[in-house]
């Protein structure tokens, strides 16, 4: 049967590279749609934990793997060769980058080195790693031609971003409209097809290199947003302007303005990497990324911000961070999720450990943290408060944090969240 046929019908076999944020919703929505999943990873805590129906991603339901692993529709291998009984293969590994800010595409290498071991003609490869534009046919595309197999002719091979918002109750696998590029007319229309499947919205575009750059794009943008929000709340701070009212309002405009918000530095897999991936891909071609590079100083410079503001707090009291304790709340890098990649609490934490501070925190997502070998345990208010907290940070804005208690404690707050939005009292440091 035809690859068009067996995706209709829902008989295609469908493999996923990488059971992270991204491979295992996605293998989860193709699952409950009634399709076959396999999923690869050379984690076996993770292999394990699928096949046992339970999920480690916040936003997967438990239920969703058991009922899928259940009813024979999900199932998890360490075993690359199983590559070969599957009719399509989703690419969902991490690409982070190297110590010197260029692309790491050591996983997405492997990965697709294991796909050319085991190809077989009639497949549909995609790649949904972001990274920079030409990988899939610079990179992916001649390793998987070293078989002798074509792309485009023997096997299928297309590009399409994830766009997965961890988090986000709003805007699901399903809901979010997936860009699709292949190497040719066939490959985007199977990947479109593939994709239709599960997902609401589809959109077609040229290229495996404009669905790559889409992807860069939209995080680009957020990332120098993200900058020059950080920075009109730096030159807000000078001017002694409350910079979170001046977005409230701005953002009362119902056309031409869309409020992002400063905060203490970018974190996760994404936002403070991915633009480092397309300025690297634009400086081989001759052309320097300004605002990327400028975005990546202000929003790298956030953390010690934050920590000048602590210094400016405890000064208030006469105190100075070394010998200080001080408690931070929510160590994740965003709200409400169980990621520490990047984060920039992590920054903060070490800068006030370098100036003698003592270092606690408070974060239900995350239960402990290493740092410097050293194992760090959450702990909860009431227990930070009574070991008499000189400063508090506000990180991240979990759900669930008692500010009321916080306040009402007296103790001196550092606030990077506008957490205490409207709460007024000397004892409050706004970014
Ligand atoms: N996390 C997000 O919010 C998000 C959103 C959009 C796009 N992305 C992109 O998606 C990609 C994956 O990100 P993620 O957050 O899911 O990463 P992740 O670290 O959560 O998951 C990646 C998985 O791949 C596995 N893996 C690594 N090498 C492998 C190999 N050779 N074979 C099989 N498995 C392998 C790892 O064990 C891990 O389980 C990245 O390119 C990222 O930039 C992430």
């Amino acid at each position: 049967m035809e690859l068009r046929e067996k995706i209709r019908t829902k008989q295609a076999r469908i493999g996923i590279i990488g059971l992270g944020y991204v491979g295992l919703p996605l293998a989860v929505e193709f699952a409950k749609t009634g399709f076959e999943v396999t999923g690869f990873d050379v984690d076996k805590s993770k292999v394990d934990a699928i096949n046992a129906g339970k999920s480690y991603i916040g936003d997967v339901a438990g239920e969703d793997v058991d009922c899928s692993v259940k009813a024979g529709k999900l199932k998890a291998t360490d075993d690359m060769s199983k590559l070969h009984d599957m009719d399509a293969i989703d690419i969902c590994v991490p690409t982070p980058l190297r110590k010197t800010r260029d692309p790491d595409l050591s996983y997405v290498v492997l990965a697709v080195e294991a796909v050319r071991a085991h190809l077989k003609p009639g497949q549909l490869v995609i790649l949904e790693s972001t990274t920079y534009p030409g990988t899939t046919d610079e990179v992916v595309q001649p390793t998987l031609e070293e078989t002798g197999l074509k792309a485009g002719k023997d096997f299928y091979l297309a590009f399409s971003p994830e766009r997965v918002d961890p988090g986000n109750a709003t805007h699901t696998t399903k809901t979010i409209p997936k860009v699709v590029g292949g190497m040719n007319e066939a490959s985007t229309e199977l990947a479109a097809a593939l994709y239709g499947s599960i997902i609401d919205t589809i959109v077609p575009v040229s290229s495996t290199q404009v669905a790559e750059m889409v992807k860069l794009l939209e995080n680009t943008f957020r990332a120098v947003n993200i900058g020059l929000v950080n920075e009109i709340a730096l030159m807000s701070h000078r001017m002694n302007i409350d910079v979170w009212e001046v977005i409230e309002a701005a953002a009362t405009k119902p056309f031409g303005f869309m409020p992002f918000f400063p905060g203490p530095g970018l974190g996760g897999h994404c936002i403070p990497i991915d633009p480092f991936y397309l300025s690297w891909k634009a400086r081989q071609n001759g052309f320097e990324c300004r605002f990327i590079e400028l975005a990546g100083h202000i929003n790298g410079s956030m953390p010690a911000f934050v920590v000048e503001r602590v210094g400016e707090a405890l000064n208030s009291q006469k105190k100075s961070i070394n010998g200080s304790r001080i408690h931070v709340f929510g160590v994740a890098y965003k709200k409400d999720v169980s990621d520490m990649r990047e984060s920039p609490a992590l920054d903060i934490l070490e800068l006030l450990l370098r100036r003698g501070a003592l270092v606690t925190y408070s974060d239900r997502w995350i239960p402990e943290l290493k740092h410097n070998g050293a194992i760090m345990r959450s702990q909860d208010l009431p227990a930070a408060l009574a070991d008499k907290v000189d400063c508090a940070v506000i990180c991240t804005d979990h759900s669930g944090f008692d500010y009321d208690a916080l306040v009402k404690s007296g103790t001196l707050i550092v606030d990077t969240r506008n957490a205490l939005r409207g709460v007024k009292g000397s004892s409050i440091f706004r970014l």
